[in-house]
C-alpha cells in the first residue's frame, strides 16, 4: 500500500535572501520526498515564507516600503531561488494570508476556551523616538555583568549572560540610538507548563532524534515557562481577536502557517483538508534547524495538543552548516547566498555534496570548499558522467545506438548493483544520505572496473556483439546508478532518460533490465569544477556585503550598523575640533584605502601631527597639500597596523568614492578653534 506522506520544512524568514545555510534543509527534506516519490508513495510538501515580526516591519521602514511590498519582493526571490535548486514545493505560501489568520485565531480562541492562556503585566522596553516597543534584540547597552558595551537585549556576547532588557546599563534603541523608556503592558502568555507530561510522553515515545530528547530533557528538567505569545502595535502581524492594538507573536503564528499552506493547497486541489491535516491517513513530518527545536519540540505540539489538532508522526532535527570549518561569515565571503551560487556553480553540486555529509544526527555539517571541489570532480564527473561517456558514444557510434542482451559478466555486475537496493532505500528512509552516495561511489567503481576489464575500446575493433553485451550492461549500471541517484540530482537523472530514450525512472526500475532497446544522442552530464570558479563566488559574497545589495537585503545591512547611544552636550563638548594645514600627503603602502597626511596644526611653529585617513579612494594625495580641513585636535593617537594616527580629519560621506573632507576658508589658520 502506498503511503501518503505530508512534509514540511521551517518556514524561512521573509526579510533576508536563501543562502546556503538554508540549503541544507530544504535540500535534505526535498530528497527525502523524491525518494519517497520514486516508491510511489504519495506525499506533499508544504511550506512559506515567515512574514511577521519587528524586524520585517523595520527592514520596510529602512527602504521606505510597506510590510507587505517586502514581503511580496522575498516571496518572489525565494520561489525562483528554491526553483533554480530544484527544490519541489506543492505549496510554498506565505503566513500573511487568511487561512492562517483564521487558524490562528481559532487555536488562540481554543487554548484560551481550555483555560491555557493568561493575562499578565509585564515591563517592556519602548522607544518614544520609534513609537514602538523593542524587541530584546532591537536593545543594546553595557552587560550588566562584564560591562561590555553595545550588547543585544537578550543575551551578552562577551560573558555569555543571559538578562532581560531591562537590566542593561545605558541601554539604546538598536535602530535609533535613544533610550528606551519602560512600560507596563499587559501580554498573553500560553501555559506550557500545563503540558509538560504530555510532551514528556511524546519526545519519549520518540517523536525526534535521540541527542534532541536528551536536550529536551535539561529544557524540562530547568523547567517549562509560561510563554509570552502577545506584542503590542504597531506590529507586523495578526491582531488579537477582541484587542485593539495588540497582536499575536510572530512564532504564534509560524508553524500554524504549516496548516494554512497545506488548507490553500487542498482548497486550490479539491482535497479534504481535515482528512490530509488532522487524519491518520496522512503522516506528518516535519523538518527542522537544531535552533529552532524548541518552538517545535515543546511550543507547537503543546498548541496543538491544546487546540485538538494532530501532532507529526516525526520531527526531524538536523545540525549548522561551517564552511571550512567556521561558522558562516560575512567578512571571509563564506555567507554565500543562493542566487550567488548560482552565478557560479551547477546546484546539482551543492546537492550532491549537501547528501554525501547528511546523516540523521544533528551534527553540523561542514562544507570544505576543497573537499567540496574533490568530490564533485571525483564523483560527479570521474565516477557517475565517466562512466555514461564511456558507453554511449560508443554505442552510438558505433553499434546503431542498440542495445543487446546481458551476458553472464553483465548480468553478476547487475546482480551486484540491484542487491543493494535494499539498504539505500533504508539509508534513504532514515536521512542517512551519506550512506546512500558511500554505496553508490563503491558501486560506480565496480562498474568502472567492469569497463576497464572488458575493455570495449579494444573489443570494438575484433568483436561487435562481444563489445554490444559489455556496453548493455554497462547502460544498466548507469541506469541502476542514475535511480539510485535520482532524489539527489534530478536534472542529471532527466538527462539520462533522455540519453537513454526511457521513462522517468522509479524505484521499482531497479529490478529491470533495458535490453534490446534504442537509445538516444550522448549529451554531456557534468563539467568539471575549477577552482577559480569557488574562489570567485567566494570574492563576490565578500563585496556582496561592503557594496550592500539593493532592495530589503541592503535595509538589513544598514540595520548591522546599530546607532551609538544618546550622548549629551558635554559628552560632545570634549570633542577639539580644530583648523589644520595638509602639508604632506602620500599613499600608504599594502592600504589601497589611507593616506598619511603630515598637519600643520598650529603654534607652535613647525608642530605637526600625522594622520592616517581613509580617503584614499575619493582623493589623490595631490590634490591634498595645502588644503585647510577640520580635524579632530584631541582624539587620543591610536597604533594602527600602518603606523600611530594622531588625530582624525573631518568629512562626511558614504564612503569609498563618497567622501567629502569638511575643510575651512582660507583665511582660517592651522589650530584656530571650530564651532
Ligand atoms: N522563520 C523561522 C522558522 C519558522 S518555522 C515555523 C526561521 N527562519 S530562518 O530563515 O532563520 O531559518 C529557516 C530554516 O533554515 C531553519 O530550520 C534553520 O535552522 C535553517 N537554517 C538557517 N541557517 C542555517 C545554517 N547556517 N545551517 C543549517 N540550517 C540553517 O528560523
Ligand atoms: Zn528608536
Amino acid at each position: 500500500m502506498p503511503r501518503n506522506i505530508v512534509v514540511t520544512s521551517a518556514l524561512p524568514y521573509a526579510n533576508g535572501p536563501i543562502h546556503i545555510g538554508h540549503l541544507v534543509e530544504y535540500l535534505q527534506t526535498d530528497i527525502w520526498i523524491r525518494f519517497q516519490k520514486m516508491c510511489g508513495n504519495q506525499c506533499l510538501y508544504f511550506c512559506a515564507d515567515d512574514t511577521h515580526g519587528t524586524p520585517i516591519m523595520i527592514s520596510a521602514r529602512a527602504v521606505g516600503i510597506s510590510p507587505e511590498q517586502l514581503i511580496e519582493q522575498m516571496h518572489k526571490e525565494h520561489v525562483a531561488d528554491f526553483d533554480r535548486f530544484y527544490v519541489e514545493f506543492d505549496n510554498y505560501y506565505t503566513t500573511h494570508s487568511p487561512e492562517n489568520r483564521r487558524f490562528s485565531e481559532l487555536i488562540f480562541n481554543r487554548l484560551n476556551e481550555a483555560g491555557s492562556i493568561v493575562k499578565r503585566n509585564v515591563e517592556q522596553t519602548y522607544c518614544d523616538n520609534c513609537r514602538m516597543s523593542l524587541p530584546d534584540r532591537f536593545v543594546r547597552g553595557t552587560c550588566p555583568r562584564c560591562n561590555a558595551e553595545h550588547q543585544y537585549g537578550d543575551s551578552c556576547e562577551v560573558c555569555s549572560t543571559t538578562y532581560r532588557p531591562a537590566e542593561l546599563i545605558n541601554p539604546y534603541c538598536a535602530t535609533c540610538g535613544a533610550t528606551p523608556v519602560l512600560k507596563t503592558s499587559e501580554h498573553y502568555f500560553f501555559k506550557l507548563a500545563d503540558f509538560e507530561k504530555p510532551l514528556r510522553d511524546l519526545i519519549a515515545g520518540g517523536y525526534t532524534q535521540k541527542s534532541v530528547a536528551n536536550k529536551l530533557d535539561e529544557w524540562f528538567e530547568a523547567g517549562l515557562k509560561d510563554w509570552d505569545i502577545s506584542r503590542d502595535g504597531p506590529y507586523f502581524g495578526f491582531k488579537i481577536p477582541g484587542e485593539q492594538d495588540k497582536f499575536f507573536y510572530v512564532w504564534l503564528d509560524a508553524p500554524i502557517g504549516y496548516m494554512a499552506s497545506a488548507k490553500n493547497y487542498c482548497d486550490e486541489n479539491k482535497l479534504d483538508f481535515d482528512r490530509v491535516w488532522n487524519s491518520s491517513e496522512y503522516e506528518l513530518y516535519h523538518f527542522i534547524g537544531k535552533d529552532i527545536t524548541y518552538f517545535h519540540a515543546l511550543f507547537w505540539p503543546a498548541m496543538l495538543m491544546g487546540a485538538g489538532f494532530k501532532i507529526a508522526n516525526r520531527l526531524f532535527v538536523h545540525g549548522f552548516l561551517t564552511v571550512d570549518g567556521e561558522k558562516m561569515s560575512k567578512s571571509r565571503g563564506t555567507f554565500i547566498n543562493a542566487r550567488t551560487y548560482l552565478k557560479y556553480l551547477n546546484p546539482e553540486y551543492l546537492r550532491y555534496y549537501y547528501a554525501s555529509k547528511l546523516t540523521d544526527t544533528i551534527d553540523d555539517i561542514d562544507l570544505s570548499t576543497e573537499d567540496f571541489i574533490n568530490k564533485t570532480n571525483a564523483d560527479l564527473v570521474g565516477r557517475f558522467a565517466n562512466l555514461a561517456s564511456r558507453s554511449g558514444p560508443m554505442l552510438v557510434k558505433r553499434l546503431d545506438a542498440q542495445l543487446g542482451q546481458l551476458d553472464d559478466k553483465g548480468a553478476e555486475l547487475i546482480g551486484k548493483l540491484t542487491a543493494a537496493k535494499g539498504d539505500i532505500i533504508a539509508n534513504y528512509e532514515n536521512l542517512k544520505f551519506a550512506a546512500v552516495v558511500r554505496t553508490v561511489t563503491a558501486l560506480a567503481d565496480e562498474a568502472n572496473r567492469y569497463v576497464e576489464q572488458n575493455q570495449p575500446w579494444v573489443t570494438v575493433r575484433t568483436d561487435l556483439e562481444k563489445t554490444r553485451a559489455t556496453l548493455t550492461a554497462v547502460i544498466n549500471a548507469v541506469r541502476i546508478l542514475t535511480i539510485y541517484l535520482k532524489p539527489i540530482l534530478p536534472k542529471y537523472a532527466q538527462k539520462v532518460e533522455k540519453f537513454l530514450n526511457i521513462d522517468k525512472l522509479q524505484l521499482a526500475d531497479v529490478d529491470r533490465t533495458l535490453q534490446n532497446h534504442k537509445i538516444n544522442k550522448f549529451e554531456r552530464l557534468f563539467e568539471r569544477i575549477d577552482k577559480e570558479q569557488v574562489s570567485a563566488m567566494i570574492e563576490e559574497s565578500k563585496e556582496a556585503q561592503s557594496a550592500g545589495p539593493p532592495g530589503p537585503v541592503k535595509a538589513e545591512a544598514e540595520l548591522a550598523e546599530p546607532f551609538k547611544p544618546e550622548c549629551s552636550i558635554e559628552d560632545f563638548e570634549k570633542i577639539d575640533l580644530r583648523i589644520a594645514k595638509v602639508v604632506k600627503a602620500e599613499p600608504v603602502e599594502g592600504a589601497d584605502k589611507l593616506l598619511r597626511l603630515d598637519l600643520d596644526v598650529g603654534p607652535p611653529p613647525g608642530r605637526q601631527k600625522t594622520v592616517l585617513a581613509a580617503i584614499a579612494q575619493a582623493y589623490k594625495p595631490e590634490e591634498l597639500t595645502d588644503k585647510t580641513v577640520v580635524y579632530f585636535a584631541n582624539l587620543k593617537p591610536r597604533q594602527m597596523r600602518f603606523g600611530l594616527s594622531e588625530g582624525m580629519i573631518l568629512a562626511v560621506g558614504t564612503g569609498g568614492k563618497d567622501i567629502f573632507m569638511l575643510s575651512a576658508d582660507a583665511g582660517a589658520k592651522p589650530g584656530q578653534k571650530v564651532l
